[in-house]
């Protein structure tokens, strides 16, 4: 079985295998006893995987600046499946994070033919208005579109000389035919996902990025390209302790003492090692071995725990220096909630999940005619129990409509003990996602016209 599965962000079809995904791209799995305030989606096991969560998390517990990034794509309606992200976004902001949203406007044009124009509308109308809704906090948010800032665009072009079109072919499955505006979009995404840590737009600090799992393949690539931007990397010692060695790079060889023939220079070289010494010393470490030669510096007593600090010192200093100094993105995934007709949700198949807009009627009509965890007979039914893992009405309340833990608890025992029958569970969805739905429209119809208090100022 070593066959590889795919992730391809622009399809929406076949199913997904959740832990060969999680195996094969080296996703951690989420350790709920971590979290402070786990929220519902947090606590029902939907956001399941993470890169990096523990460095956003101890941002939060530390009170350390620490930013969300999320994006929308600005082409058909907003459904359940895109709320999940937002819950993700609110939770975190809550725990003190800023939050940026990119209009994949760019991305749009590029993979789906909207223009630029229409995008907009659709961004401001559907999306913004929606996430507005659901409770971000236009204090602390800001939207963006891709086409109207430069930086984003300026730092995708920039950080694409560490990729190629084989790293692009491996990670998207793209081919002599594909479009090269659908090439580029990968590359506005990075800058999208990397360019809240310029000094500009907050600066260093950890980024998060909650996504479904099929976004996954753009933070590899994220990841992958910051690392080979970073002068200075920090492994771990199989003997203990941390090693931290110069990358070097072009536009660092001078500045770490390497002469335009190669030569080491060891006099600026020393002047470096002292400088990165001066700068980790105050974290409580005293004993140094340092290799100048080889551009390493051995520190015997650090651990594990300690290598985010001095990343951070690090990252600082190579930003003095004038390189970069970027962070590999957070990301936190979540699970599907699975489209109302069996397969996966579209917005393109408006049977398949209920819309922010949907009225009562249409979404009560899409619960009656979902999948039923039930059983054919009443009879049958009330001697076997219904099947949670398949009934939609109980999935959605799980994902979406029902706040509470306990309440969960106990549809699922009436219901797979068979005191609850198929068409009770149905009625009960309707009723909860029929308040949903009226409360989301009355907050809408709050924010219809100040949906400009979340627009950033470049979005001329
Ligand atoms: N590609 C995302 C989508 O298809 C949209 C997007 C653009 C995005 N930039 C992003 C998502 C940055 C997360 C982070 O929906």
């Amino acid at each position: 079985m070593n066959e590889d599965v795919g992730i391809d962000p622009w399809s929406s079809d076949g199913e997904t295998d959740y832990s060969r995904i999680v195996n094969q791209f080296g996703l951690e799995l989420v350790d709920q006893s971590t979290i402070p305030n786990p929220g519902m989606l947090h606590r029902r096991g939907v956001v399941f995987a993470h890169r990096d969560l523990d460095v956003a998390i101890r941002s939060i517990r530390d009170k350390s600046p620490l930013g969300v990034l999320t994006g929308l794509m600005p082409s058909g309606r907003m459904h359940l499946g895109h709320s999940m992200v937002i819950e993700q976004v609110k939770w975190f902001q809550g725990h003190g994070a800023d939050v940026t949203v990119a209009v994949a406007d760019l991305e749009a044009l590029a993979t789906r033919g909207t223009s630029i124009a229409q995008g907009r509308k659709t961004a401001l109308e559907e999306y913004v208005l929606n996430y507005a809704a659901l409770g971000l906090d236009p204090s602390e948010t800001e939207v963006y579109f891709q086409s109207s800032r430069p930086e984003v665009q300026r730092l995708g072009f920039t950080l694409g000389r560490r990729t190629n079109l084989s790293e692009f072919e491996s990670i998207y499955g793209f081919t002599g035919e594909t479009n090269l505006a659908h090439v580029q979009a990968p590359l506005v995404q990075v800058g999208d996902i990397v360019h809240p840590q310029l000094d500009d737009f907050g600066g260093l600090r950890p980024i998060v990025v909650p996504v479904g799992i099929d976004q996954d393949p753009h933070l590899r690539l994220t990841r992958d390209i910051v690392g080979k931007t970073n002068w200075f990397n920090i492994k771990e010692k199989k003997s203990g302790g941390l090693t931290v060695s110069l990358s070097m790079q072009p536009d660092n060889s001078a500045i770490f003492g390497v002469d335009s023939n190669g030569r080491l220079d060891r006099s600026s070289r020393d002047v470096i090692f002292s400088k990165i010494i001066d700068l980790i010393s105050p974290l409580g470490f005293a004993d140094f071995s340092s290799n100048p030669k080889h551009g390493t510096i051995d520190i015997p007593g650090a651990t594990r725990s300690d290598k985010n600090l001095i990343r951070m010192q690090l990252l600082r200093f190579e930003r003095n220096l004038g390189g970069l100094g970027l962070m590999p993105p957070c990301s936190t995934y979540h699970r599907f909630a699975p489209g109302m007709t069996g397969g996966k949700m579209s917005s393109s198949k408006p049977e398949t999940t209920i819309f922010m807009t949907d009225s009562v009627e249409a979404m009560s009509k899409k619960v009656n005619r979902a999948i039923s965890g039930g059983k054919s007979t009443v009879e049958e039914h009330r001697r076997l129990g219904g099947d949670c893992s398949k009934d939609i009405s109980f999935q959605y309340l799980k994902f979406f409509f029902e706040q509470e833990d306990s309440a969960i608890a106990e549809i699922r025992r009436d219901y797979e003990s068979g005191r609850m029958l198929a068409g009770e569970i149905k009625k009960l969805c309707i009723d909860k996602a029929s308040t949903w739905l009226e409360e989301i429209s009355e907050k809408r119809e709050y924010w219809r016209d100040r949906t400009h208090e979340f627009i950033s100022h470049d979005s001329v």
